[in-house]
């Protein structure tokens, strides 16, 4: 043993620059860890007797963020399109929360139909919603498109959830104080919304797409909060940080491979699943936030969107063309 300590000491004496770097740059590399897992949510609160639905629950964040809700007790309900995956996820989730009352509903957000059956689903046999949180999304894939013929970034992300929203308007006022929050992206700062050609049928780019989805999504909030005001339902968007989840699915593929090589080891550095889903437990339960609606949160605080984001007047315009492209009257 002592032998071993006296080589080291060796080593180190004779290579101090290079154990001096290589200390440096793991500790920095440990900072920029520490620094990219952001905070956590630090409410306590439980929420025994209340009803919360997440979409896209089976995996990434939603699985997270459906896992904490369990354990605080609440009745938790997965609207998942991959009834296989949800299953699996919500034995995960009942085995590590110790809850029972976890439940799996079929949504698939790209058909209006399956939203419109779901939300009949939920009014009927839920008694009350107290939490509905907006999580699935879908990024960068081809120029696909919805059952009902929208492009399939806006329709996912943006149109499916607009829709199930709405649907679920009553029984969240019944349920009040309750909240609405969705999950938006940082995305947004660089988005637009193409209302000329809001299915980018003219030059269909991914990352356009994405981010005028995301876009969306915080224009939807600050609509829907004006519109709810005084009802008790309040309205969150975030942007929940970068995090290892499948959401590269449709990106990672398209990468040159010295890209896909360079992007393994930064994805270490990212955050886990688990940090990933804090911004949106944190709009969910957290007490301080009760009064507030309409506002934008990155990293478990109160953050200024862009101005983009900000626009009563496209907010207003885009909540038009939403309920006209679902048939909302
Ligand atoms: N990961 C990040 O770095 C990051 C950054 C900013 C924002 N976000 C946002 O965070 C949210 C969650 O993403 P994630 O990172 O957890 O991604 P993920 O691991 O890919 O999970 C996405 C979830 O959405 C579901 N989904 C996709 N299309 C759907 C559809 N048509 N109907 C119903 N569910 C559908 C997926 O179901 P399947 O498993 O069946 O496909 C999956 O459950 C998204 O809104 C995303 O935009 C993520
Ligand atoms: C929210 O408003 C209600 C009614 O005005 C008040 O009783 C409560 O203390 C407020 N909560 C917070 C966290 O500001």
């Amino acid at each position: 043993m002592s032998n071993y300590v006296q080589a080291m000491k060796d080593f180190v004496e004779s290579h101090y620059i290079a154990t001096f770097a290589f200390v440096a740059a793991g500790a920095g590399l440990l900072a920029i860890r520490r620094w990219m897992a952001g905070r956590a949510c630090l409410s306590k609160v439980m929420l025994d007797g209340k009803t919360v639905l997440i979409t896209g629950a089976n995996t990434g964040i939603g699985k997270e963020t459906a896992l904490d809700m369990a354990k605080r007790g609440a009745r938790v309900i997965l609207a998942c399109r991959d009834m296989t995956r949800a299953h699996i996820a919500a034995d995960m989730i009942r085995q590590q929360s110790g809850n029972g009352n976890v439940l799996v509903k079929k949504l698939d957000l790209a058909c209006l139909q399956s939203v419109r059956e779901l939300a009949k689903d939920i009014e009927k046999n839920e008694p009350r919603l107290d939490i509905l949180i907006n999580n699935a999304g879908i990024m960068m894939c081809p120029k696909w498109a919805t059952e009902d013929g929208f492009e399939m970034q806006f329709g996912v992300n943006h149109l499916g959830h607009f829709l199930l929203t709405n649907c679920l308007l009553d029984l969240l006022k019944k349920s009040a104080p309750s909240r609405i929050v969705i999950v938006s992206s940082l995305a947004h700062e660089r988005g637009k919304i193409h209302f000329d050609d809001i299915n980018l049928d003219k030059d269909y780019r991914p990352e356009i797409s994405y981010r005028q989805s995301k876009l969306a999504n915080v224009l939807f909030g600050k609509e829907l909060a004006t519109r709810l005001q005084g009802s008790g339902v309040t309205v969150y968007s975030l942007h929940p940080g970068v995090i290892r989840t499948e959401l590269g699915r449709h990106l990672f593929p398209t990468l040159a491979v010295w890209k896909r090589t360079i992007a393994i080891p930064l994805m270490m550095l990212i955050k886990t699943p688990w940090e990933g889903a804090q911004t949106t437990i944190y709009c969910a339960v957290e007490e301080s936030l009760a009064n507030d609606s309409g506002f934008y949160y990155s990293d478990c605080a109160r953050k200024t969107p862009a101005p983009q984001a900000q626009d009563d007047d496209a907010a207003k315009r885009l909540w038009d063309l939403s309920a006209s492209m679902v048939g909302l009257g």
